[in-house]
C-alpha cells in the first residue's frame, strides 16, 4: 500500500502500528525549523526511516551540516533551503525553492516556531508579531500550499508542532499560548477535511523538551528545563509519527501532561487564569 495515502479511522489505538505499518522508505519530507532542536530530531528520525528530506530555517551552516551527516549516514536526498519563516512571501519563496530542486513533499512537517516570555505591555511587540508570522501565518501558508498538491494525489501527511500551552490561556506567554491554541484548532480542523482526500494531518502538543533552544530563545525561566520537568525530543517524534501512523489528530507528549490536558477541561477558566497567573509571574522573577 502507499504509506503515505492512509484512510484510516480517527482514535485508532496504538496498535494500528503493527496493523497498518508505515513505510516512509522512498518518500520526501520537508522539514521546517530544522535547524536545532526537534526540527533537528524529526529529521534524523525520517532520514532513518529512509525518507528524502527538504530542510528549512534560517541558520545554513547547522542545516548544511545536518543535510551533509544524514546524506552520508542514512544514504537518502538532503537538500537545504535557507528561509525566514517570519516574512510573508517566504512560504512561497520556500515551496519554489523545492519546486526547482524537483523536490515534492510527501510529509511537511510545520516545526519552525518560537516564543516569547514576559508581560505583554512589557514584551517588544515585534517579537511577538513575529511570533504569529512564523507560529500561525507560515504555517497555514504552507499548509495551504501544499495540501491541495497532496489532495490532488490522494496521498501525503502534514505534521504540525502544537503545545500543552494551548490548552489554555497563559499570562506571561500570552502570544505563545494563543498562536499554539491556533495550530491545534487549525490543525484539527484540518484532519477532518483532509481525511476524505486520503490526506493525514497530525497535530503534536509537547510540554518543556529537552536539548532544544526553545526555552532560552523565548526567555523561560531555566527551571521550567530540569530534568523530570522536560521530554526528550526524541518522545515529541515518536509521538507524532506514532499518531500518524494512527490517524489521531492530536498528540500528546507524556502521561503527566495528558492529565494535565485533562485537568484543565474541568477546572473553571476563571480559576484557572488566576491559579496561572500567580505560578508563571514567581516563574518569571
Ligand atoms: N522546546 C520546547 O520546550 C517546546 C515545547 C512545546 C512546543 N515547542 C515547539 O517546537 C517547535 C520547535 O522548537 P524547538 O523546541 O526545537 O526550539 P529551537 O531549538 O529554538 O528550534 C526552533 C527552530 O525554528 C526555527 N525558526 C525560528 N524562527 C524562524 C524563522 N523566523 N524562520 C525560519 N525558521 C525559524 C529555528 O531555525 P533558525 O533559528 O535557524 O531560523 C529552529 O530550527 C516550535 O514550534 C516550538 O513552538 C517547543
Amino acid at each position: 500500500m502507499n504509506p503515505l495515502n492512509y484512510r484510516g479511522k480517527a482514535g485508532d489505538s496504538h496498535q494500528c502500528n503493527t496493523v497498518n505499518p508505515l513505510n516512509y522508505r522512498g518518500k520526501a519530507a520537508l522539514v521546517t525549523g530544522a535547524s536545532s532542536g526537534i526540527g533537528d530530531a524529526f529529521a534524523r528520525a525520517l532520514a532513518a526511516r529512509g525518507m528524502d528530506l527538504l530542510l528549512s530555517g534560517r541558520s545554513e551552516e547547522p542545516l548544511r551540516a545536518l543535510a551533509g551527516e544524514l546524506a552520508t549516514r542514512q544514504n537518502v536526498r538532503a537538500e537545504v533551503v535557507r528561509v525566514n519563516l517570519a516574512e510573508p512571501d517566504a512560504p512561497g519563496r520556500l515551496q519554489a525553492a523545492a519546486d526547482e530542486l524537483r523536490f515534492e513533499p510527501d510529509l511537511l512537517v510545520n516545526n519552525a516556531g518560537l516564543g516569547v516570555q514576559g508581560p505583554f505591555a512589557e514584551t517588544p511587540l515585534e517579537r511577538q508579531l513575529e511570533t504569529l508570522r512564523v507560529n500561525c501565518q507560515a504555517l497555514a501558508a504552507l499548509s495551504g500550499l501544499y495540501l491541495p498538491r497532496m489532495r490532488a494525489r490522494r496521498s501525503g501527511a502534514i505534521l504540525n508542532i502544537g503545545s500543552t500551552a494551548a490548552f489554555q490561556p497563559v499570562p506571561y506567554l500570552a502570544v505563545y499560548a494563543a498562536s499554539t491554541a491556533f495550530v491545534v484548532s487549525f490543525s484539527e480542523a484540518l484532519w477532518a477535511e483532509a481525511g476524505r482526500y486520503g490526506v493525514r494531518v497530525v497535530v503534536v502538543c509537547p510540554g518543556p523538551v529537552a536539548e532544544t533552544r526553545f526555552g532560552e530563545r523565548a526567555g523561560m525561566p531555566p527551571s521550567l528545563y530540569v530534568a523530570g520537568r522536560t521530554v526528550s525530543r526524541e518522545a515529541v517524534v515518536t509521538a507524532a509519527l506514532d499518531a500518524l501512523d494512527c490517524n489521531r489528530p492530536t498528540a500528546t507528549v507524556g502521561f503527566q501532561n495528558r492529565l494535565g490536558a485533562l485537568a484543565v477541561a474541568l477546572v473553571p477558566r476563571r480559576l484557572q487564569l488566576t491559579v496561572t497567573e500567580r505560578v508563571f509571574r514567581r516563574m518569571g522573577r
